[in-house]
């Protein structure tokens, strides 16, 4: 049975959006937990969009599950990473104008940056993941590179328009799944997965962890609004 583990971003996203204090990611962490997920996953982005300093300290102090810490490779974020102590770091590239992470990281671009940052992190004790395309090479480099788990990036397969364009994904994340499993690297899996489209991989045995965002988040907001209209009309009426 595979792990779940919960980015709540977009719960900051909607705090940012007001500056105010609500919703609160932390308090929509407690809940996830008590709902059965797995781990927390937190963006701290460079720009500071959503996930703040203060909610990624909090966290750590607070949840009773895992606290998976996604972040570029760069110094600044080593240091806080250092410092706070998530039980895992996920390395991801990052762009200011990208609305989200838009792929995986260029491994074999990048790989000295990388390998010294994952170095440092796994010295402090830290199990580092690598957000990589579905690709063998990519997947060999990352094993190379010592990190203990990659997270595939499902995004093409969730973009997917045509049959066979979804099925041509599915084999790429498959093979990588089992080629990683091989090389005994853990193997989560994220980007773009909804209610409907994770069901194809969750058929997929190598996969240890899903994280999901943006749909679960999204769905909160459907299935909750009729509760908070209704709480809101007793008070005005
Ligand atoms: N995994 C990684 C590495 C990500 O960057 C994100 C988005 O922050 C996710 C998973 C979750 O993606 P989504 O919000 O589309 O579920």
């Amino acid at each position: 049975m595979a792990r779940l583990g919960v980015n709540i971003d977009h719960i900051a996203t909607l705090r940012q959006a007001r500056g105010s204090h609500e919703p609160d990611p932390l308090a929509a962490a407690i809940l996830a937990e008590q709902a059965g997920a797995d781990g927390i996953v937190v963006h701290l982005r460079e720009d500071r969009r959503h996930i703040q300093d203060r909610d990624l300290r909090l966290l750590r102090q607070i949840l009773q599950t895992k606290l998976d810490m996604e972040m570029a490779p760069v110094d600044e974020m080593v240091k806080i990473a250092l410092d706070v102590r998530p039980d895992m770091v996920t390395l991801v590239p990052e762009r200011r104008e990208e609305k989200t992470t838009e792929g995986g990281l260029d491994v074999l671009a990048h790989r000295d940056r990388l390998q010294s940052v994952i170095s440092l992190l796994r010295d402090g004790g830290i199990v580092v993941s690598l957000f990589i395309e579905p690709d063998l090479e990519v997947v060999k480099a990352a094993h190379k590179l010592g990190a203990h788990y990659i997270e595939l990036h499902t995004g093409h397969y969730a973009n997917a328009r045509r049959a066979s364009e979804e099925a041509a994904a599915v084999d790429a994340i498959h093979q990588a799944a089992k080629f990683a499993a091989k090389l005994d690297i853990g193997v989560n899996a994220g980007h773009g997965l909804t209610y409907r489209n994770v069901r194809r991989l969750v058929a997929m045995k190598e996969i240890v962890e899903f994280n999901i965002g943006h749909s679960i988040v999204a769905r909160a907001v459907q299935v909750g609004i009729e509760r908070a209209v209704k709480e809101m009309k007793e008070l005005v009426k």
